[in-house]
């Protein structure tokens, strides 16, 4: 089956005053086919967000992308806002709390991008808007429609913009750390939400998050970033139970209900390094990406940023 979305070798640069400042991702390579969900996993600042507005070409002023993203067969033209964004591509940012105005009502935010981008009218526009507030199991669509972001509580809010995201009928959709502000219970009712919601409507899914238990739970397969590219990637059930990369194991170890059992939490030493920093002539951090949180890193981890075994090295 031909991918729904396919990125190829996609880093991002930053610049100022003609100086490159930050490299936060260095070749990423992934794909999407119909109908799946893929998770996008790592550690704070490895670059997953921005991967995920690169594919709307929503990144921020002073980026320059280079690479290659194909979304439904149509290459995107990278740094340029996607034509496909809420038609075939939607997107729930990180923070609800934030992404909704607070002078609107829901409503009104919602009739506004199906006004924006499908030609209904008036009255088909609010139909649809309370068809999808339902949808997400919302108890009283009416309301929610008249309500202000303040309104509602933070699993209201997520599932009123999963309901956005949806009003336009994406065939992919981007959902950027979905349940990090919640608690247990309504995160696991926002999964079980994006896992039915899939199979109704049969969208694929990048989901964005730090959390390999959110992984395990709802995405067929993970790609785990560190500092700015794809170190590991495969089914989900394979990558968690034979992980082959030591930064995925660590991520594994960190996770609670491995303490629980007992096998010990093991947070992992260090930070994890920015992709790059420094003055265009500094050398790029080939060696150091990996090693620096690590206690006691391998020979090969002091040359360069180990790959898998059997898969060939990414350039530094
Ligand atoms: N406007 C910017 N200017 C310069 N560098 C930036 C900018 N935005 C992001 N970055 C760099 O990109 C890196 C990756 O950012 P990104 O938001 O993708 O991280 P993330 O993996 O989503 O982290 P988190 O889990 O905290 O959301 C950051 O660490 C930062 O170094
Ligand atoms: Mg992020």
């Amino acid at each position: 089956m031909s991918a729904l979305l396919a990125i190829d070798d996609l880093s991002v640069e930053f610049h100022e005053r003609g100086e490159l400042t930050n490299r936060p991702l260095r070749g990423v390579s992934l794909e999407i086919a119909p109908g799946e969900i893929l998770g996008v996993v790592g550690e704070t600042g490895c670059g997953k967000s921005l991967t995920g507005l690169a594919t709307l070409g929503l990144l921020p002023s002073g980026a320059r992308p280079s690479g290659r993203i194909v979304v439904d067969g149509q290459e995107q033209r990278l740094g340029e806002p996607s034509p496909l964004r809420g038609t075939a591509i939607s997107i729930v940012f990180q923070n609800p709390g934030t992404a909704f105005n607070p002078v609107f009502t829901l409503g009104a935010q919602m009739d506004d991008v199906l006004l924006r981008h499908r030609g209904l009218d008036k009255k088909e526009r609010r139909a649809r808007v309370l068809h999808y507030l339902e949808q997400v199991g919302l108890p009283d669509p009416e309301r929610v429609y008249r309500s202000y972001a303040h309104e509602l509580s933070g699993g209201m809010l997520q599932r009123a913009m999963i309901a956005m995201a949806l009003v336009c009928e994406p065939r992919l959709l981007i959902l950027d750390e979905p349940t990090t502000a919640l608690d247990v219970t309504v995160a696991k009712q926002i999964l079980d939400l994006v896992l039915s919601l899939r199979d109704r409507f049969g969208f694929g899914v990048m989901l964005i998050t730090h959390n390999l238990g959110v992984v395990r739970e709802v995405c067929d397969r993970v790609a785990v970033l560190y500092a700015g590219r794809v170190i590991e990637t495969g089914a989900t059930a394979q990558v968690l139970s034979d992980p082959r990369h030591p930064y995925t194991r660590g991520l594994m170890n960190a996770l609670p209900a491995r303490h629980r059992q007992g096998s010990g939490w093991r947070r992992s030493p260090g930070r994890c390094p920015r992709a790059w920093s420094g003055s265009p002539a500094a050398p790029s951090p080939s060696g150091a990406r990996w090693r620096s949180t690590r206690a006691r890193p391998r020979i090969r981890c002091r040359a360069r940023c180990p790959g898998i075994p059997g898969t060939p090295r990414p350039a530094s």
